[in-house]
């Protein structure tokens, strides 16, 4: 089949997982924190404790069903916090964090690994997802529908009982450390019939709902995130509440509490209030002038 993504040839590419990486034997299980795989996955420890305000349960539900090792689904419109919750839930489990930005070029070889040429002849280079399993990380496969699903299939020997990730082209099964987990995230509301995750897919994951906080959350994040004051955030806040209303009347998407902060951000900066909103929430969602008009008169009822 010419789209075989395994038939495919790549140019070298340089890739910070690979750096001065030891490699296990092919075939052998690597023990659990051994030097070559903790510098190998050093990059990708999270370090700091990231900032997330939990919305309801799902710090204590996700942590569940890491314990269990259960591939996990976050399901919500952008902009709602879905990666900031991966990053504070690997940094509370101590597990790295591999994140992939998914995109309709990425190919299998992307998320396994490929044959690169160098000086020496050709040597195998683990992708992001071969490394994880190998090692012991949190692969995240960020806005997973974005890729092509002929892609997405890879990852369904990791997640069922097997565990296991085939390198066809290498001729080894990669068993999955026991750290490993795979995290996905997607936006229900872009789904098209073309761009969806088949069932077979989606059946593998456990599921987490996320939408925008309720009000004096998101305005504590809105506040804590750009740094303008409680007023301010709550302000912001209730513009969004605004535009989340006209989705489905002439907007497609509600204002993210990513805008919002983009908004507090000029604004603690020193951009009139009028200024910044017109720039990070009414410009960007909409070209309609009917609809920015609508917008606009949100923003001067709080500003
Ligand atoms: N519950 C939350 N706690 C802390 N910050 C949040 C929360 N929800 C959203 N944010 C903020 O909103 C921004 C966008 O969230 P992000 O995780 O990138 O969204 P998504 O991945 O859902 O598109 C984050 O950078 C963060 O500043
Ligand atoms: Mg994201």
């Amino acid at each position: 089949m010419s789209s075989d993504p395994f038939m495919r040839t790549y140019a070298p590419r340089r890739q910070s997982y690979s750096q001065g990486a030891a490699r296990p034997a092919a075939g052998s299980r690597p023990a659990a924190n051994t030097t070559a795989a903790s510098d190998l996955l050093a990059p990708y420890v999270v370090k700091e404790e990231p900032y997330y305000h939990p919305v309801a349960d799902e710090v204590e539900l996700y942590e569940a069903a890491y314990s269990v090792r259960m591939p996990m689904m976050l399901k919500g419109p952008t902009g709602c916090g879905k990666t900031r919750f991966v990053e504070y839930m690997a940094w509370r489990l101590g597990k790295p964090l591999i994140t992939v930005a998914c995109n309709e070029d990425m190919t299998a070889s992307d998320l396994v690994g490929r044959y690169l040429l160098d000086a020496s002849g050709t040597r195998w280079q683990d992708g992001p997802l071969a490394v994880a399993a190998r090692h012991g990380a949190i692969c995240y496969l960020d806005e997973v529908v974005e890729a092509r699903q002929d892609t997405t299939v890879v990852i369904h020997p990791l997640t069922d009982a097997r565990r296991v990730l085939p390198l066809e082209k290498k001729g080894e099964l990669i068993e999955a450390h026991p750290d490993f987990q795979i995290v996905i995230s997607y936006n229900p509301g872009y789904q098209s019939l073309m761009k969806d995750l088949k069932q077979s897919t989606k059946q593998r994951f456990g599921a987490l709902d996320f939408n925008y906080p309720e009000h004096d959350i998101e305005a504590e994040i809105v506040a804590h995130e750009s740094g303008v004051d409680i007023e301010t955030a709550k302000n912001l806040v209730h513009i969004g509440e605004r535009a989340r209303n006209l989705k489905g009347h002439g907007l497609d998407e509600g204002l993210s509490t990513r805008m919002l902060i983009y908004a507090g951000s000029l604004i603690a900066k020193g951009v009139p209030p009028l200024a910044a909103c017109r720039v990070a929430l009414v410009r960007p969602i909409t070209d309609d002038p009917d609809m920015r008009d609508a917008l606009d008169s949100a923003v001067t009822t709080y500003f």
